[in-house]
């Protein structure tokens, strides 16, 4: 007989679900040894240089510029040269030829700069496959389309640029965050300076290369690369006309102090502390999927991630019961393993400052659940970790921790869940969960949040205006909204 016993023998039949490693190929990715600043067009030599790693593996990847106030000096006149020779009165419609080009080289590179974006950041390359690079790509073709309409945009009100912009982003979305700043700016008419953040540059130095590819007039785009005293010089510095800042409240604040009476125009978009509120008559296992989705998401590095759940007392504990039990299914692990659910922490500071909360969430009182994960030994990592009976009070309740850490809080009626949602210094976004439209609306009205979603969470798109309300920020990315930051009206 039996094929079927000769195949048991060969062990054919998997004896448990463990996947076998998928990892994606590195080999998409030539890098160079050594990166300056991209300034005029062309590369120039750092003064100054450090070493960029891969956070899941400690590898140095490259060494770069640690720009200097000299450096940023030569990329704003690079700016405002290109400003003067004609990117600025160039028609709408050429702007747009470049943007549509820069939007389909992102497309055609996107393995490449998927593969990239994972090794720098240690994101999963599933999430820099399907959602980074995709929406990267779609950020630059919304907003050529906007290049030569802004007079319809803006009826009777003879929109203008402003100048050079200059743009700090941060490292959980490198790429993502490079295309929603470039792409209103160029699609205005301004020149840029952008500064990436100091743990993942290496996106932004090869998107230099599409720049190249695209045929982009020299100095319209300069990137200069550096930790936090790079963009501190380049905030400071009088050739600027806007500053398009993303990364921490407390930075923001500097910031917005620094520039005050300057005349220099600010968007700020900084933290959050969103909440996650789910009813007792919402599709529970999908709510699941949507809360696992909001924290988990890209590490919980997500300025926008729901780190509060706030869930109705009659459901409280079989949501939590399932939420735990789907805890156990997530891998984490290789970013670049394409079954990787959640990938690395993208520093060492950060995975010390998300250690630093979750003892205090112990100490205080929260009852701590992780499922338990074999964490690899080089690198930094965090298991996914949900925090019960926490109180409002309660440092992990108030402080955006941006890792995979979410509290959980519980309400009765919908009064109480506002209230709750709404005890933040933060109001970036919220989430909803029911099966009623009319209560949707009703919370929707009452959270102060930039973004509500309602039963779905973490869904962007480029012609939906994202920001946020007080210490989340100001200002509008995406949309039409995203175009006024960067145009003065001559009315
Ligand atoms: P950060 O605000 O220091 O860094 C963000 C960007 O600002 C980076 O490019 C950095 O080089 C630059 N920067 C730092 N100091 C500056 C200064 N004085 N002037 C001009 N630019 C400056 O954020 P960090 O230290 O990386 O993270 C700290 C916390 O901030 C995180 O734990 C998280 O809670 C929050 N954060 C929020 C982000 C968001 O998307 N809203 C993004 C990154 C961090
Ligand atoms: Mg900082």
């Amino acid at each position: 007989m039996t094929d079927i016993e000769r195949k048991r023998d060969r062990a054919a039949v998997p004896t448990d679900w463990t996947y076998a490693p998928a990892p994606e190929s590195r080999d998409l990715v030539r890098l160079r040894e050594r990166y300056g600043h991209f300034v005029g067009g062309g590369w120039i030599e750092p003064a100054d240089t450090y070493a960029t790693i891969s956070p899941s593996t400690e590898e140095t990847l490259a060494t770069v510029g640690q720009g200097t106030a000299e450096d940023v000096d030569r990329a704003v006149a690079a700016a405002r040269a290109a400003f003067a020779n004609g990117w600025s009165s160039l028609p709408g419609s050429e702007r747009a030829k470049y943007l549509f080009r820069i939007a389909r080289l992102l497309q055609e590179r996107s393995r490449e700069f998927a593969v990239l974006e994972s090794l720098n950041g240690g994101k999963p390359i599933k999430e820099s496959r399907d959602v980074d690079l995709p929406l990267a790509a779609a950020h630059f073709f919304y907003y050529a389309g906007w290049a030569d309409k802004l007079e319809y945009a803006f009826p009777n009100r003879r929109p203008a640029p402003l100048g050079v912009a200059a743009q700090i982003i941060p490292w959980n979305f490198p790429l993502l965050m490079l295309a929603w700043k470039l792409a209103p700016a160029l699609a205005c008419g301004n020149t840029v300076v952008l500064k990436p953040a100091e743990t993942t540059p290496l996106t932004a130095l090869l998107f230099c290369d599409v720049l190249r590819q695209a045929e982009l007039p020299p100095g319209v785009v300069n990137v200069v690369t550096g930790d936090g005293r790079t963009g501190a010089a380049l905030v400071e510095h009088d050739g600027i006309d806007k500053v398009a800042f993303t990364g921490s409240t407390e930075v923001g604040k500097s910031i917005q102090r620094q520039l005050a009476g300057t005349g220099k125009k600010l968007t700020l978009e900084l933290g959050g502390k969103a909440a996650n509120i789910v009813f007792d008559d919402c599709a529970l296992d999908q709510a699941v999927e949507g809360i696992v989705n909001g924290i988990y998401f890209n590490q919980g590095h997500v300025c926008c991630a729901g780190s509060r759940l706030l869930a109705q007392e009659s459901i409280y504990e079989p949501l939590v019961e399932k939420l735990k039990k789907r805890l156990e299914t997530l891998r984490v692990g290789d970013p670049l393993d394409k079954n990787t659910d959640v990938g690395a922490i993208n520093s060492k500071l950060q995975l010390e400052r998300i250690t630093e909360l979750v003892e205090a969430g112990k100490e205080e009182g929260a009852e701590i659940f992780q499922p338990p994960c074999r964490l690899p030994e080089k690198g930094y990592w965090f298991a996914p970790t949900v925090f019960t009976n926490v109180a409002q009070s309660y440092r992990i309740a108030q402080e955006e921790i941006f890792g995979p850490v979410l509290s959980v809080l519980t309400f009765r009626t919908p009064e109480e869940a506002v209230e709750k949602a709404n005890n933040t210094p933060y109001g970036l976004s919220a989430g909803v969960w029911t099966e009623k439209g009319s209560r949707i609306l009703w919370m929707a009205q009452r959270l102060r949040a930039g973004v509500v979603w309602a039963n779905t969470f973490n869904r962007f798109d480029p012609a939906s205006p994202f920001g946020g309300y007080k210490e989340s920020g100001f200002g509008r990315e995406g949309g039409l909204h995203g175009l006024e930051p960067y145009l003065r009206f001559e009315e």
